[in-house]
């Protein structure tokens, strides 16, 4: 049979690093089956492995997601998407910032190759310190802040409504929240938008409960870190990536927190930092400006303010070894 050009029809969607999230990126968007998959990596084989194992899957599951592995980018060329998970993950006793060095110059040498190959692409930036790594791509990559985004709050918030479900015990399906802020120890649960069934859980619990859940939440992260051992979340993250590849490819405007690059929006401007926005097809539609108490927008203002921190740090970093 003629091969027929029904592939160039779907979207076509790269994963830098086929480590933990990488691999479950591609598992997920595998199983949906609206686009096709390139798997990009530094080690021989594992891209290859993974996808091949990944297509193996298919005929089971129902897809016909082409998947490919690869350690170079000519194969992604054209893609509509870019999802950036390369780099080193946690591991006990390390918080997201220590991986700074070492990730800032390996999200810098990807973008450089990604817009390279896929100049058209909206990135989706995964690797820690998540703001900081949003700034080391957006300034590599030259793209409008509507195609650099970060993926983060998505997680933040499915942590915190998992803990309000298991706490009320109700379905995660009547539970929504939302949090604010850089992707850090600072981030901003916000319980007064945070609802089961549009009731405010203030509304449903006392506030210690609320405050509890909230550190959890914020906890969240190195919670798994110390179970695991070995390495951070994976699973939850990559749901949460493959909700935003949708909401992009099937141009769906959903409204997600997500970290972008503000330009006066919450007065703060030229930091990566998570609120609310509409994605959509081209990416950041629109950043929705919510109202905040006064302590909601000093806890925003000090996680942008860490944000800006490690973006000073990675400047730092640039100017001693320009100048060794
Ligand atoms: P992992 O170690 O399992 O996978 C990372 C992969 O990146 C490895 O396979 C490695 O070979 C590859 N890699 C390294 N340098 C590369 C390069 N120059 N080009 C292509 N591939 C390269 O780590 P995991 O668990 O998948 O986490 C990946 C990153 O995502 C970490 O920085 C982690 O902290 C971060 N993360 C962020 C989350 C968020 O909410 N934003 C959630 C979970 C993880
Ligand atoms: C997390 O929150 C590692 O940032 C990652 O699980």
């Amino acid at each position: 049979m003629a091969s027929g050009g029904r592939r160039d029809l779907r979207a076509k969607v790269t994963v830098v690093g086929a480590g933990a999230v990488g691999g479950t990126v591609a598992q997920l968007l595998a199983q949906r089956d609206y686009a096709d998959v390139v798997l990009v990596d530094i080690v021989e084989g594992l891209p290859q492995g993974k996808a091949l194992d990944l297509m193996e899957a298919g005929p089971v599951l129902g897809a016909d997601t082409r998947l490919t592995g690869t350690n170079g980018y000519a194969e992604s060329a054209g893609s509509d998407v870019v999802v950036i998970t390369s780099g080193i993950a946690r591991k006990p006793g390390m918080s997201r910032d220590d991986l700074l060095k070492t990730n800032m110059g390996i999200v810098r040498s990807v973008t450089k190759q990604v817009v390279a190959t896929s100049p058209d692409a909206v990135i989706i930036v995964v690797s820690n310190p998540l703001d900081a790594m949003c700034h080391a791509a957006f300034d590599t990559a030259g793209l409008p802040r509507e195609r650099v985004i970060g993926m983060a709050g998505v997680l933040d918030s499915a942590r915190f409504r998992t803990f309000i479900a298991m706490e009320l015990d109700v379905s995660v399906e009547d539970v929504s929240a939302f949090v604010l802020g850089g992707h850090g120890d600072t981030m901003v649960p916000l319980s007064r938008y945070s609802t089961v069934a549009g009731i405010p859980i203030t509304e449903l619990l006392p506030p210690e409960r609320v405050k509890a859940i909230e550190e959890r939440t914020a906890n969240g992260g190195a919670e798994i870190v110390g179970l695991l051992k070995t390495g951070s979340a994976y699973y939850a993250p990559g749901a949460s990536v493959v909700q935003m590849v949708d909401a992009i490819l099937l141009d769906k405007r959903r409204v997600l927190p997500a970290s972008v690059l503000l330009r006066g929006e919450y007065g703060i401007d030229g930091v990566y930092v998570g609120v609310p926005v509409k994605l959509g097809a081209g990416g950041l539609r629109q950043v929705l400006e919510i109202t905040l108490t006064d302590d909601e927008r000093i806890a925003l203002d000090r996680s942008a303010g860490a944000v800006r921190e490690l973006v000073a740090a990675m400047a730092a970093l640039d100017a001693t070894a320009g100048g060794a």
